[in-house]
């Protein structure tokens, strides 16, 4: 099984390495990204192995398919960059749809802690041998409401460590878990109610912008918002509103809805064109790390180990529990 795996970094190939030595699987690592101008070098290949800011619209997986390619394996859980209808009946999408949920809800709450106890800015600041307080000033996250939307697996976890801190918990999931002990509220009372607010729901239709500048207007003055899921689950425009206008007291972004442009590469040098992205960053409340939250050393070994079981299993019974089918929304 030959696999063509784009969009390769330093910390993806020894996992794979590892994984592939032990199955009849040869990958061929490309650094690019896959999209409309890369997807040529797939030609030959039996599967894509892809990640988040890949490229799968109608007009790459027909190519892909023409080119004999029969197998998109995502090395990620979500698959809001394929589409699915396009796939259909031509390409098998594999994901790996649980990795580590600890991986990102771990990175939620240390946004969460850096954000209320400035560390970002105690961090800079003693580095220069600055030792002054001078707004520094926290709060607690004892006794405050989280509001949770999405409680699958990364939402849990996360349910669980702000519990452990003493926070009251309320949430919102398109499919409540029954006899979960979990407090479901809906979106409205979930706004109108958390001091902080976490997203942990997949990308579509519906959750598409579900921060905007309506549901900012419901909040809670001061709220800190998190997104460790999605980029487009927020309206960046109203979110940046809602920072100029006092009404959100901070952000801690993992995901930004313009980030494949951007994020996994070092821009440190260059002039950033998104303004958006930019005045963001500009902001002493906003935190930004460029989709980081799965990158743990348990993460990338499950993330090899699902994805090479994935394409063996594919190709030697024609299926795979892991396979995204058009109906299902997770
Ligand atoms: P999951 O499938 O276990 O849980 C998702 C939950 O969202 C489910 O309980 C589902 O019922 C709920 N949901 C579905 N539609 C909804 C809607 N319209 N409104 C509210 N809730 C809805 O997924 P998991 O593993 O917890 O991951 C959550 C998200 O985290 C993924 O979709 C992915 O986008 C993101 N993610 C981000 C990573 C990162 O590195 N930043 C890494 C891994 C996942």
């Amino acid at each position: 099984m030959k696999i063509a795996f784009f969009d390769t970094k330093s910390y993806d190939r020894p996992g794979f390495e590892e994984f592939c030595k032990q199955q009849n699987v040869c990958f061929k690592f490309f650094e690019t990204k896959l999209n409309e101008d890369t997807v040529e070098l797939a030609r030959g290949y039996d599967g894509v192995c892809v990640f988040v800011n890949d490229t799968l619209n109608a007009a790459v997986i027909d190519k892909l398919y023409a080119y004999g390619v029969r197998v998109i394996a995502l090395r990620c859980a979500g698959f809001n960059n394929v589409d699915l209808d396009a796939a259909e009946g031509k390409l098998a999408v594999l994901r790996v749809p649980a990795y580590s949920p600890y991986a990102v809800a771990e990175h939620a709450m240390a946004m969460l802690l850096t954000s209320v106890r400035r560390i970002h800015k105690a961090y800079v600041r003693t580095k220069g041998f600055n030792f002054s307080l001078n707004d520094l000033t926290g709060f607690d996250l004892h006794g405050k409401t989280v509001g949770v939307i999405g409680t699958g697996k990364i939402g849990r976890v996360f349910i669980d460590i702000c519990r452990g801190f003493g926070m009251h918990v309320l949430a919102y999931d398109k499919y409540p878990a029954a006899n979960s002990g979990i407090q479901y509220v809906s979106l409205d009372e979930l706004f109108a109610k958390s001091n902080i607010l976490s997203l942990h729901c997949p990308l579509t239709d519906e959750t598409y912008h579900m921060i905007n500048d309506r549901s900012i207007e419901q909040m809670k003055k001061g709220v800190v918002i998190i997104n460790t899921s999605r980029g487009a689950l927020i309206d960046a425009e109203a979110l940046l509103k809602g920072i100029k206008t006092r009404k959100v007291g901070a952000a801690c972004l993992d995901v930004y809805e313009e980030e494949s442009e951007f994020f996994f590469e070092d821009y440190s040098g260059h002039i950033v064109e998104d303004d958006t992205l930019a005045r963001l960053i500009t902001m002493p409340n906003v935190i930004v790390t460029s989709h980081q939250a799965f990158l743990t050393e348990e993460a990338l070994q499950n993330i090899a180990e699902t994805t090479v079981q994935n394409i063996v299993t594919f190709f030697q019974t024609g299926s795979c529990e892991n396979e995204v089918r058009k109906q299902v929304k997770v």
